[in-house]
């Protein structure tokens, strides 16, 4: 069955695109015909991709699964195709909002986009959003990437209680440690030290890497140029952990 993962949080800078460029190539690499869909007007995943270049068409376009099906441009790794942010992306979420369906819309143009793909990644822009809404219902996980600092946690527990007050219930609700810097005491000790609060916590982390930061220059996953580094190790351990919530 084709799977829906959308990178998500209410927090900025945590690691959503970085991670999600990569765990879709992941997917690539492993024969999946795979979809990288760059809901995030920002476009950095579009960027990372070589794929800014190919945007056809209006924000508009985005809202119907067969013109979101025709923006649709391959990538520079095989088997990975991406459906790259529009020019005027920032009018997306006033477009929703006057649609009559306006809070399954994603739902809806990601049902068909899942008979072609084996598997659809996405990226967000950070915040509570009507956009956001629509992604946290229509994902088959949602994938939280939390860095090792108190208000990082903060906001695992506003989405937490925004899914309960606006009665969400996505397929599932993961997260991951990153930013992972092992020579400081908090980070070594944060998973341990919240665990019981965060029993959705994946066990791979993925560590502070400047290889990854790398990725503006080679606009390139960071596991594929350099695999086996223990920043690409730590994202094949999430990609595995996150297959074997769906196998
Ligand atoms: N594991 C890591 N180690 C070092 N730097 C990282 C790591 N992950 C991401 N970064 C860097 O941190 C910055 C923010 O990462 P990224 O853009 O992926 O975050 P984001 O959550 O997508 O941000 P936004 O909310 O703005 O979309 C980038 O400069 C990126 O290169
Ligand atoms: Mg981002």
């Amino acid at each position: 069955m084709a799977e829906a993962v959308a990178l998500y949080s209410v927090k900025g800078g945590v690691g959503k695109t970085a991670s999600v460029v990569n765990l879709a190539a992941l997917s690539a690499a492993r024969g999946r015909k795979t979809l990288l869909w760059d809901l995030d007007p920002q476009g950095a995943a579009s960027w990372y991709l070589q794929a800014d270049e190919n945007r056809k068409g209006t924000a508009k376009k985005l809202l119907k699964p067969k013109s979101a099906a025709a923006g649709i441009t391959p990538s520079a790794i095989k088997n990975l195709w991406v459906l790259p942010t529009r020019q005027d992306q920032h009018h997306l979420e006033h477009l929703l909002a006057e649609k009559k369906d306006s809070g399954f819309r994603v739902a809806k143009v990601l049902d068909g986009l899942l008979d072609e793909f084996e598997e659809i990644w996405i990226d967000t822009p950070p915040g509570l959003s009507l956009l956001a809404d629509n992604v946290l219902r229509a994902s088959d996980m949602i994938l939280v990437p939390i860095v090792p600092t108190h208000l990082s946690l903060r906001t695992w527990h506003q989405l937490k209680a925004h899914l309960m007050s606006a009665r969400i219930k996505p397929g599932n609700v993961s997260a991951f440690l990153t930013m992972v810097d092992r020579r400081r005491i908090l980070h070594r000790n944060f998973a341990e030290k919240h665990r019981s609060e965060l029993p959705e916590l994946l066990e791979p982390q993925i560590p502070y890497a400047s290889l990854i930061e790398q990725m503006g220059d080679t606009r390139m996953p960071s596991v594929l140029t350099n695999a086996r580094h223990p920043a690409s190790r730590a994202y094949m351990s999430l990609w595995r952990a996150i297959e074997q919530h769906f196998s």
